[in-house]
């Protein structure tokens, strides 16, 4: 190891950068050489897989649009009205949702959803003021694609000229952002769609001003509104969504930009570092830890200043195969431990759901401008590429909602700085399956 001041000086050298990068904005990752694209874990999309917004993710999935919606934020930022739970189980007509999910609506299903997501980036200051603004949505169908953004007679936001904003702002990301409404807005080729599935005549005209009169007794309407003219807001009539749900109070976002909490950082890597001790098969990183002592400081200011932090942590096995040569260059511990430190809060289930759904999902790290891939094998989560690669092994080992350890059963480089001296991995054997959960249909 170096001489002690130009290892500090490199450390402050370093977690400036970090900090600087961890505030700036990511941008999407592009791939134009393979269809097989890799998201970029902060992207909009893999944090809506993650949100509260469960029901609209379960239907992004069945829809199958995963794919689509990679490639749209690779080259746009998209902003998606997600209707929350509530909208999506309980005020959907029950019928409606059947229809929606027969492997032969499929076309429906997508264009529902894409009715939802526009290709531009309209926060909340961006809202139109007075006037009506209309937004092409993703959907294809080009009679019916657009979504007018208007306010209510308080000032409220509406989107489609029905659905309240509850939560503007909700997730924001550096290739979109997402804003919880209140209901579901049915785009009317998809309304007509299911009219004719049902033969309901009567009903397939119906596209009323204003509130349609639904009968509490039936969910049915009470009687066919009058035809509306084109450009007027969607609705599906069956719906007796018009009562907002219960409005949910947003759960304090965690990590930059979320309020600012004083947490007891260095507590709480104290703590991991205990946990990692008493876990076992650990020792080697929780030492290195203990020894950086500047490290272990860094990380607990991070988390006190409100950052978050995942370490994927080598076990011992794995940390044993590292040479003297590799640890001895000055730095070298700090730099692979950057590498190990990725500034996000993942738990097992929220990684293994991300590559579970995009394939290849890329995490950054503290050790810029590196990231680490991660990927689905074995039904677990693989780090790393090939020789260099680790699974996670241990999962969880610590999670408080600030830190979270993952135990990994390989020591991970950026590809460009594979050692060269000795392979650090062995064939790799998963010992531990995963527990085969978060299965969807
Ligand atoms: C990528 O997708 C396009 C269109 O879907 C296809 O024409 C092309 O062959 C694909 N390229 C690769 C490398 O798979
Ligand atoms: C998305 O929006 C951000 C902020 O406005 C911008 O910096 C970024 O370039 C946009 N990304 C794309 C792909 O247009
Ligand atoms: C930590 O420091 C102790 C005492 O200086 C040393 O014996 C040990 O090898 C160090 N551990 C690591 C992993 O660097």
């Amino acid at each position: 190891m170096g001489s002690p001041n130009y290892d500090a000086l490199k450390l402050m050298i370093l977690l400036s950068i970090v900090l600087t990068s961890i505030k700036a904005t990511a941008l999407p990752h592009q791939n134009p050489k393979s269809n097989s694209t890799q998201i970029n874990s902060n992207s909009v999309l893999v944090a809506l897989l993650d949100s509260h917004y469960t029901e609209l993710s379960e239907l992004v999935e069945k829809a199958l649009l995963l794919q689509t919606l990679e490639q749209t934020v690779s080259d746009h930022n998209i902003t998606i009205f997600a209707p929350d739970n509530e909208a999506l189980e309980r005020q959907m007509d029950p019928e409606f949702k059947r229809f929606l999910l027969e492997p032969g609506n499929l076309k429906s299903l997508q264009n529902l959803l894409l009715f939802h997501i526009i290709p531009s980036r309209v926060g909340s200051t961006e809202w139109p003021g007075e006037d009506v603004v209309h937004h092409e949505t993703l959907c294809v169908d080009e009679s019916d694609n657009l979504l007018p953004l208007t306010r209510g007679n308080t000032g409220e936001k509406l989107v489609g000229g029905i659905a309240k904003v509850t939560r503007p702002d909700d997730v924001i990301r550096p290739d979109g952002l997402i804003h919880g409404i209140e209901r579901l807005l049915v785009p009317r080729s998809v309304q007509e769609d299911f009219n004719r599935r049902r033969s309901l005549a009567s009903i397939s005209a119906v596209l009323p001003e204003g509130a349609p009169v639904v009968d509490p007794r039936t969910n049915r309407l009470k009687k066919p509104a009058a035809p509306v003219p084109a450009g007027s807001p969607p609705v599906l009539p069956i719906y007796d969504a018009m009562a907002p749900g219960p409005s949910l109070a947003p759960a304090p976002a965690p990590g930059p930009g979320g309020p600012h909490h004083h947490f007891d950082g260095e507590s709480q890597v104290k703590d991991f570092i205990h946990t990692l001790l008493h876990y076992g098969g650990y020792n080697e990183l929780a030492d290195i830890l203990v020894n950086l002592t500047s490290l272990a400081t860094e990380m607990g200011k991070l988390v006190s200043e409100g950052y978050v932090l995942t370490v994927l942590a080598p076990n011992d096995e794995a940390m044993a195969k590292l040479t003297t040569d590799q640890l001895s260059d000055p730095g070298a511990p700090e730099q692979i431990m950057y590498y190990h430190l990725i500034p996000e809060y993942q738990t097992e289930e929220s990684m293994y759901n991300s590559v579970r759904r995009f394939g290849k999902v890329q995490y950054d790290t503290l050790r810029l401008p590196h990231k680490v891939v991660a990927e689905e094998a074995d039904g677990s989560v693989k780090f790393g590429h090939g020789e260099g690669s680790a699974y996670l092994f241990d999962p969880d080992i610590y999670t408080d909602g600030r830190i979270s350890v993952q135990g990994i059963d390989g020591v991970l480089f950026p590809v460009e700085e594979k050692p060269t001296s000795e392979p650090v991995t062995a064939p790799k054997v998963v010992a531990k399956q995963r527990r085969g959960m978060f299965m969807f249909l």
